[in-house]
């Protein structure tokens, strides 16, 4: 297998993975229509590998596009990442996320076995188990309720995917249910670039280290946690990333249908994060405890064992370099991606 379709490749995840196919000797061809992105991601992608990077602004609703894309260059596999993805926005507009990453993935699927491309990986999440039956979670725990449409789409999109994949054995399909991904690429030229007030926990410790916001609200301390604050399994963009390459592996050998948690196993609580962060970068991260944000859970972590023992990935790295990254990336590059060309 060579050449891979990447969809959403200019967002945060996307960007990170390409560096590490391009890395492991596979070509790119990137769609995105932007709506999330900076096509300044792509241009610093290619610093980091030396390769270029086949990039269509397309949307994946665009059926005669991402047709003309597959037409220009035939894949082996698709990645798809490209989606919406901020759950208070999804509950403010379900429509508008059901028809982005629902009608979307339905338009994509269609062009890909229309052009005889029937591998796909899929951006899945942990949010799918809603408040999880089994603490670590492995794959085997039934999906729950979700909370929001964002979570909605996800758990609908992985059953659309398994029941073509149940109808057509033709398909390969890896569901990857990633856990709560943070940190950057260790160079500090890519990484999460959030639009206004973020919504995750990193983000949001960055810029208050930064100095852009007052104080991090810790939301809850009241949970059935050990310091009663909410515990995630936090896991490297750039394991994260190597996860999407060994399961390109799992394609290459037939594998059905096949999903994988992609966590590292160990759960830190928020004040476990803002102390690590404070202890490797050397800055003070103010904090005020703040009410439960509605729909969150105490504990989510994974039981990662499946991927090892499957697709021979692990997490490699750990708490401190994930604050370190986030914090590399967000000194370099204040404003994200827009403001640097001025910045010199
Ligand atoms: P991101 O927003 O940085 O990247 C998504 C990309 O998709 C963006 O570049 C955006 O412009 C593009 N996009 C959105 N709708 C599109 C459309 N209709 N056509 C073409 N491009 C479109 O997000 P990310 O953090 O890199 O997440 C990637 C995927 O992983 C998403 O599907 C997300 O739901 C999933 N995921 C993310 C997390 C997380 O914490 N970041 C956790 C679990 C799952
Ligand atoms: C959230 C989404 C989930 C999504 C995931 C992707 C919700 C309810 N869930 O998960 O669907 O897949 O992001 O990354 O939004 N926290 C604070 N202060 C903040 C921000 C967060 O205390 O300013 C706490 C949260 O309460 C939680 C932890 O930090 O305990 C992690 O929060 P976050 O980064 O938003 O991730 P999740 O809630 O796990």
């Amino acid at each position: 297998m060579k050449r891979i379709l990447v969809t959403g490749g200019a967002g945060f995840i996307g960007s990170h993975t390409i560096v590490e196919l391009q890395t492991a000797g596979y070509e790119v061809v990137v769609v995105d229509n932007l709506c999330n992105s900076s096509p300044i991601a792509l241009e610093r992608v290619k610093q980091i590998t030396g390769q270029p990077v086949a990039f269509y602004q397309v949307d994946i609703r665009d059926r005669k596009g991402l047709e003309q894309v597959l037409e220009a260059h035939p894949c082996d596999a698709c990645i798809h990442f490209a989606g919406l993805k901020a759950v208070g926005e999804s509950v403010e507009k379900p429509w508008e996320y059901y028809e982005n990453n629902i009608a979307g993935t339905l338009v994509l699927l269609d062009v890909l076995r229309e052009k005889k491309c029937k591998n796909i990986i899929f951006s899945s999440s942990a949010t799918v188990y809603g408040d999880p039956a089994e603490i670590p979670i492995t794959e085997k725990c039934p999906k729950g309720q979700c909370t929001n449409p964002y979570g909605w789409t996800k758990s609908m999109l992985e059953q659309v995917m398994m029941d073509m994949q149940h109808a057509d054995k033709e398909w390969n399909i890896v569901l990857l249910r990633y856990f709560n991904p943070i940190g950057a690429h260790p160079s500090g030229t890519i990484g999460e670039n959030p639009n206004g007030i973020p919504n995750n926990l990193m983000p949001y410790v960055t810029q208050v280290a930064i100095g852009r916001r007052p104080e991090l609200g810790v939301f809850g301390n009241d949970y059935d946690t050990a310091d009663g604050t909410g515990v995630r399994d936090y896991i490297h963009v750039v394991d994260l990333a190597r996860g999407h390459v060994a399961a390109l592996k799992a394609i290459d050998r037939g594998c059905g249908l096949a999903i994988y948690n992609l966590g590292t196993g160990h759960g830190y609580s928020v004040l476990d994060v803002v102390k690590a962060f404070e202890k490797v970068n050397g800055v003070k991260v103010p904090y005020a405890i703040k009410p439960r944000r509605a729909g969150d859970i105490a504990t989510c972590y994974s039981d990662p064992t499946k991927a090892e023992r499957e697709l021979g990935w692990k997490a490699e790295y750990g708490i401190e370099e994930m604050c370190r990254d986030s914090w590399n990336w967000q000194r370099k590059n204040p404003n994200g991606f827009e403001k640097q060309e001025t910045r010199g």
